[in-house]
């Protein structure tokens, strides 16, 4: 089974809108002649509808970092899955690392917002991964399984538009200490066999895993080139178009075997 590659942008706190739109007309230019892979731009709040408005005559697609899990009310300095759509947001990045350490985002929460995503018809990118203590004391795992299995049951794969998978291991986040490629794609592998069990392995088999973790042009063709890792999410290395633009065109002659599966 054949999956397509999918290249994502995380901007986190990054860029004014001024910078936004710079940096999305550049990739505009810089990627449009890829039509074989997926690429998705997701700026601050500020800035979705600026580079919405930039990107709408090409591929790009562009996500919100986040969002709320109810559509409206007192809920003071959040913003709702309408605003985001409204913003032009195809995609939303729900899980973060940096969201379930700074903001409290727990499990339970997630699911709600991942009910919301579905039910709104929001594209998701939903983010897992183990802290660098959990993997030192063997428990990657374990956290995988739960961090999947206490988000997403309860919810079908059909209720969603999309539903992608990033596997993020916190301690490959903004550290520049990459996961090799072989221990990304044993989680990737662990993923889907999660999958597998909380859908059926057929639908497994279809949901795209991204990569995320100091993913940058000079190790992303070894990354992308694993059997299970369908893509990235990537974080620092986005926000320069010269290098999110050779991530995104990255070479994978060597690793024909990614469109198998
Ligand atoms: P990084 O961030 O590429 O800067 O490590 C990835 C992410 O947090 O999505």
């Amino acid at each position: 089974m054949s999956r397509r590659m999918m290249l994502a942008g995380n901007w986190k706190m990054n860029k004014t809108i001024s910078e936004a739109i710079n940096l999305a007309v550049r990739l505009k230019y810089s990627c449009n002649s890829v039509n074989d892979r997926d690429i998705v731009l997701c700026p601050p709040y500020t800035s979705l509808k600026p580079v919405a408005e930039t990107v709408k005559d090409s591929s790009i697609e562009v996500g919100a970092q986040n969002m709320h899990h109810q559509l409206s009310g007192p809920y003071t300095g959040e913003v709702s899955p309408e605003m985001i759509t409204d913003a032009g947001a195809d995609w939303v990045i729900i899980g973060h690392s940096e969201r379930r350490q700074h903001f409290s985002e727990d499990n339970q929460l997630l699911h709600e917002k991942l009910a919301t995503a579905a039910r709104e018809e929001i594209k998701v990118i939903f983010c897992v991964g183990e802290t660098e203590q959990q993997r030192d004391e063997g428990k990657v795992a374990e956290v995988l399984t739960s961090q999947l299995k206490e988000t997403l049951s309860g919810l079908d794969h059909p209720d969603f538009v999309e539903l992608v998978i990033a596997y993020e291991p916190v301690w490959a986040i903004g550290t520049g200490n990459t996961a090799t490629p072989e221990q990304a794609n044993q989680a990737h592998q662990l993923l889907r066999q999660v999958l597998a069990d909380i859908f059926t392995a057929e639908i497994a088999g279809q949901i795209r895993i991204l990569y995320g973790g100091s993913v940058k042009p000079h190790n992303a063709a070894q990354l992308l080139g694993q059997s299970d890792i369908d893509g990235a999410l990537v974080g620092g290395a986005s926000l320069a178009a010269d290098d999110f633009t050779a991530i995104v065109k990255f070479d994978t002659e060597e690793n024909i075997s990614i469109v198998d599966f």
